[in-house]
């Protein structure tokens, strides 16, 4: 009923909305009086954590394109290299893991089979594994060493919107607790980045509140399109990927994410007239990656791509290269997958709505694959 969705139309809908919360719940009693990062829940050994040397991030779905998210911002914070693999890969390819690798299984449901086996095959290897769960006291909250919550609230959607975005601020908080432990990074600048954190909710419900409805219009507009491609560099990659999958899990069509700079390698050969092309654009604060997208934003237009461009407001580059814009506050890189998922996910559910499907179940999908 609609009381149960909070007076929207879908759980979907109602869980895009609840992302500002999600996020700020997330950080909420992580960071005390005087600004400084504290995890509690952090129940391994700080001599274990300053001597990993490798991290390993199992998922699957959505949360491992957290994961993926997490690498970029880790590697950079910590200066430990991160491995970011899907969990029923990792489970049966006899992965090198040892009492070094701290292993981070990802999972919203905390009941995902494929990750618990990982976790499982993870531990008996001798590595401490962290989750990050939303559900309390599920499987991999019981059978990790330590767990840091997301505190999303329920996700009821089958597709995983909220989840995703508290994965990811999870995942940073790790991050930066890591390495102000390892002393990669001085307090204050643990200090700016989770100001900065901080000011994410806020910059979600503008993209909510200005971007929405021409979003919505754009998905309805689209929705007899078969085929979509989705391209983004740097943390705009696994976000790319992330918008792909919405689309195809909401609305069964066709649609692909790629690295931006993958494109001359081959999946330019798919861009053909009016095919629509979503593109992630950094902020023009980091020219060289900007520079590179720009071009590739000018390459697909060139060979007739109908071109949406995420970018960052009052990035003017991208003005004679795009169809249409769709623009976010400006944040630094690392946090720009915060804020622009968030149009994607509102695009697929329009789409998905436009032809009549059922968003908070489409078929063939479960909400937690309890099965390997
Ligand atoms: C299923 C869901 C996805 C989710 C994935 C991982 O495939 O349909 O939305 O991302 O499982 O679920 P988890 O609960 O482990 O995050």
């Amino acid at each position: 009923s609609a009381a149960v969705k909070g007076g929207y139309d879908t759980f979907m809908d109602k869980e895009i909305h609840e992302q500002p919360t999600a996020v700020a719940d997330t950080l909420l009693g992580r960071v005390d009086e005087r600004g400084e990062l504290r995890l509690d829940e952090m129940r391994i050994d700080p001599s274990v954590l300053r001597s990993v040397d490798k991290i390993i991030v199992i998922a699957c779905g959505t949360a491992a394109y957290a994961g993926h998210v997490a690498k970029y911002a880790i590697e950079h914070w910590c200066r430990v290299p991160v491995e970011v693999e899907l969990a029923h890969e990792f489970r049966y390819r006899d992965p090198v893991v040892s009492e070094k690798t701290l292993t981070v299984a990802v999972s919203q449901s905390g009941e995902t089979m494929d990750t618990i086996q990982a976790v499982r095959h993870a531990r008996e290897q001798g590595s401490k594994v962290l989750a990050i769960v939303n559900t309390y006291g599920s499987t991999i909250a019981r059978e990790a060493d330590a767990v840091l919550y997301t505190h999303a609230g329920p996700e009821v959607a089958v597709a995983s919107t909220k989840a995703f975005l508290a994965q990811i601020t999870a995942c940073y908080l790790l991050g930066l607790y890591l390495a102000q432990l390892r002393g990669t990074k001085w307090i204050d600048e643990v200090a700016d980045y989770l100001d900065t954190l901080a000011q994410m909710p806020a910059s979600i419900q503008r993209i909510l509140d200005e971007q929405a409805p021409a979003v919505k219009a754009l998905g309805e507009e689209l929705s007899s399109h078969g085929s979509f491609l989705f391209l983004g560099r740097h943390v705009g990659f696994p976000v790319a990927l992330e918008g792909a999958l919405k689309l195809k899990e909401l609305a069964y069509v066709h649609a692909e994410g790629f690295a931006a700079g993958e494109l001359k390698h081959g999946p330019i050969a798919l861009v053909e007239d009016g095919l629509p092309v979503f593109v992630i654009v950094p902020t023009p604060r980091r020219p060289m990656l900007h520079g590179k997208v720009i071009s590739n934003i000018q390459e697909i237009r060139a060979r007739g791509a109908r071109t949406i461009v995420i970018a960052e407001e009052g990035d003017s580059a991208v003005e004679p290269f795009a169809d249409h814009i769709i623009r976010v506050p400006a944040t630094p890189t690392l946090m720009m997958p915060l804020l622009t998922v968030v149009p994607l996910q509102i695009f697929a559910a329009a789409l998905a709505t436009a032809k009549g499907l059922d968003v908070d179940q489409p078929r063939n999908l479960a909400k937690s694959v309890t099965v390997e």
